[in-house]
Order: C-alpha cells, then sequence, then structure tokens
C-alpha cells in the first residue's frame, strides 16, 4: 500500500478535509501519478451534494487532472518516469466488449471504472478521486499531455473537453454547420472554443447576458439571452446542433425549438430522467442525444486538436486548501470559467 493526502468528504457534510488517503501498490500495467493540477467539474458538486450520510464510502472528488509519472510497473512501455499525463474520469473497463474494442471505453457494456466514486473491478476497493497529491491509474487509460499545453490550463480538458469533443465531432460540427451552446460554464466554453476551431459557426444560448462579452471573445457570433423569448423565437430553427451543458433540471423544449430540420440537441449537462413533448422533436424531424466523457482513441484526438489550436480552459488556478471555497463559489455560477487546484500545497 502507498500513503497519499487528498480532500475527501466527511460523513454527511458537505466539506472537504485533508485527510491521508491509501493507493494501491502498482499492478504491473500501473502507473503512480504525482497530481500537479486537477479541476473542480460541476458533477463534483453534485456528488458531493449527494452524500448518503455517515457510513457511505469515502468521496474524493477530482476527475480530470494532469501530473507527472513517478513510477511504472513492469509491464509499462508507453510511459517512464517524469513523463507528463493527463487522466480524466475512467480509468479502467472492460477490455474485450464491443465499445471497448471500438475505443470507446466511455460506454463499455460492463461499465467502465470511474476515476472517483467507482469501484475497482479487480480489487472491489472505491476509487478515490484527484483532489490528492497521487493517483495509480492503469496505463491505458493515462494520456500522454502534449507539451504545447499548460498542465493547470489543459486539466479541464480531461473531463469538460472530452465530453464535448465527442458529441461534436460525431455530430460533425465544422464550416458550414451551425453550433449553439447552452450554458457557458465549464463544458460551455471549451465547447464554444472547440467548435470555433472545427469551423462552426457558433452562438451562445445563456441566462446571463452579462456574459456576451465573454461569448464573443471566446469566437462565437452572438449570446442569445435564455430568458428572452423573443430572442429565442428570433432563433428558432437556426441550429444543426446545440449542446446543452446546462447543470440544472430544465425543460428541453425551448431548446429542441433552436434546432433546425434533422439535427440534434445533445444534452450532456444535468444526467437523470428528462420530459420530452414528441411535438418538439416531430417538428422539423430533430434528434435528442446525449453523450458523457470519451473513449482513449477521442481522448488523444481531442489533445492533439487542443494543442494544434492553442485551445485550454480558460482558469481560475486555487491551492487546493481553498477547495471548500471554489466549490461553493461553483454553486453560485461565480467562476470564468474553470476552477484549478494547485496540490502541491499538500506535500
Ligand atoms: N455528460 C457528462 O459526461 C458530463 C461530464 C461533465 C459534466 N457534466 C454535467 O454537465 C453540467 C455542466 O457542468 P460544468 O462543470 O460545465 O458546470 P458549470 O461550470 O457550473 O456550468 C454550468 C452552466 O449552466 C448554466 N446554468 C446553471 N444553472 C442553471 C439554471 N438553473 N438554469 C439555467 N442555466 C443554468 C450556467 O450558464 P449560464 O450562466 O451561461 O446560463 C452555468 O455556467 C453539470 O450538470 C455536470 O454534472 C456531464
Ligand atoms: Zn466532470
Ligand atoms: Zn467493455
Amino acid at each position: 500500500m502507498r500513503s497519499t493526502v487528498g480532500w475527501q468528504v466527511e460523513g454527511s457534510s458537505s466539506t472537504l478535509r485533508r485527510t491521508p488517503l491509501i493507493r494501491r501498490d502498482l499492478r504491473p500495467d500501473d502507473l503512480a501519478v504525482r497530481v500537479d493540477y486537477c479541476g473542480v467539474c460541476h458533477t463534483d458538486v453534485h456528488a458531493v451534494g449527494a452524500r448518503p450520510g455517515e457510513g457511505g464510502r469515502p468521496l474524493v472528488p477530482g476527475h480530470e487532472f494532469t501530473g507527472v509519472v513517478t513510477e511504472t510497473g513492469p509491464a509499462v512501455t508507453r510511459f517512464t518516469v517524469g513523463d507528463a499525463v493527463a487522466v480524466g474520469n475512467i480509468v479502467d473497463s472492460c477490455g474485450e466488449c464491443a465499445m471497448c474494442r471500438a475505443g470507446q471505453e466511455n460506454f463499455c457494456h460492463a461499465f467502465p471504472t470511474l476515476t472517483y466514486d467507482g469501484t475497482d473491478r479487480h480489487d472491489g476497493t472505491p476509487t478515490l478521486g484527484g483532489y490528492s497529491r497521487e493517483y495509480v491509474v492503469r496505463d491505458r487509460f493515462a494520456h500522454p499531455l502534449p507539451a504545447a499545453l499548460d498542465p493547470a490550463a489543459a486539466a479541464p480538458l480531461l473531463c469538460a473537453g472530452i465530453t464535448v469533443w465527442e458529441p461534436l465531432s460525431a455530430l460533425g460540427a465544422g464550416p458550414g454547420t451551425r453550433v449553439a451552446v447552452a450554458g457557458l460554464g465549464g463544458l460551455g466554453h471549451l465547447a464554444v472554443k472547440i467548435a470555433v476551431a472545427l469551423g462552426a459557426d457558433t452562438s451562445v444560448v445563456s441566462r446571463s447576458p452579462d456574459k456576451a462579452d465573454d461569448a464573443r471573445r471566446l469566437g462565437a457570433r452572438d449570446l442569445i439571452v435564455s430568458t428572452d423569448p423573443e430572442q429565442l423565437a428570433d432563433a428558432r430553427d437556426r441550429f444543426d446542433i446545440v449542446i446543452d451543458t446546462i447543470s440544472a433540471p430544465h425543460d428541453l423544449g425551448p431548446y429542441l425549438r433552436l434546432v433546425a430540420m434533422d439535427g440534434t440537441l445533445s444534452h450532456l449537462g444535468h444526467l437523470g430522467p428528462v420530459t420530452v413533448d414528441t411535438i418538439d422533436l416531430l417538428i422539423g424531424r430533430k434528434k435528442l442525444s446525449s453523450a458523457g466523457s470519451g473513449g482513449s482513441r477521442s481522448t488523444a484526438a481531442m489533445l492533439d486538436f487542443c494543442a494544434e489550436h492553442g485551445i485550454t480552459a480558460d482558469v481560475e488556478v486555487l491551492p487546493s486548501a481553498r477547495v471548500n471555497e471554489a466549490l461553493d463559489r461553483l454553486r453560485r455560477n461565480d467562476v470564468r470559467y474553470r476552477f484549478v487546484l494547485d496540490l502541491s500545497d499538500l506535500d
């Protein structure tokens, strides 16, 4: 066993405390990674808020991080000590099903092992996330971090970035397509940057009119205010792809009405049951889709693309001791556009 330190939720409280943690000894195909930077995803806020209470399994959030390899198992060939790596929200999968064979481990039929709040598929222990100074990960689920990318600002690419990259590329965003991004937060601002770099004519749909200057700076044509019925009516049927990253449950109707004939609404934000009036799909033969995280192939493609186009997140880096402040401000929509924790204060 190896010992490290991290930020863990205590009992039923939503406060994270600095806690000693155990990591497994390296298996032959494992890497030990010194975690330098970990992004704060809204999923972490949901996970902390959903704690069942005392006696539940330990929760250490964090599923988009960058760091440096400090040790390798004997079967590891792709990495050596000192390599810069990035890890997202999947750290293992069955490796045998059709999805895994296609490089879509995120859709593994046996369900992928999540980076935190998951269960290790070999020893049954709960997985503890990247709000910690060390992580032990199977080599196939670590990604070389391109040298062109700043390690702090690149950390959010591993969840927020890949989650919007897969649907944007699968749905064919590019020159000649019109993309709307609903919700300008961590996922949303990367969706804008990526859609613009892919060549799509991109707009933002937001309840925050004060984000209009940022939307344009990120490369969007305009910002449609989602609380203004006239602006929504003007944008009716305008977009081939709507990427919905809104973090709260909401009615999909207004967003489906922005989709052009035969276009798609990709619902990535608040997961769970939704109510859809089929008339909103019927009129215009529209499609409702979703996606989450990414497979190893598309993660590698996304990192190459971001390195080539100079895309990283707009980040506010905080020492990890300020994690509770970061989560509070994220709950209040007070971040432009991603908090990243610097874990070096755990040494
Ligand atoms: N599918 C996946 O695999 C996956 C992966 C990562 C995250 N997620 C989920 O995606 C969502 C977004 O994550 P994030 O980290 O990007 O969060 P975030 O940074 O907090 O951004 C969410 C944005 O949604 C908008 N919003 C928030 N509350 C709203 C409300 N009540 N009504 C309307 N709009 C609201 C805000 O944008 P405006 O101010 O512009 O309106 C906010 O900036 C979360 O629910 C997260 O759990 C899913
Ligand atoms: Zn996430
Ligand atoms: Zn599988």
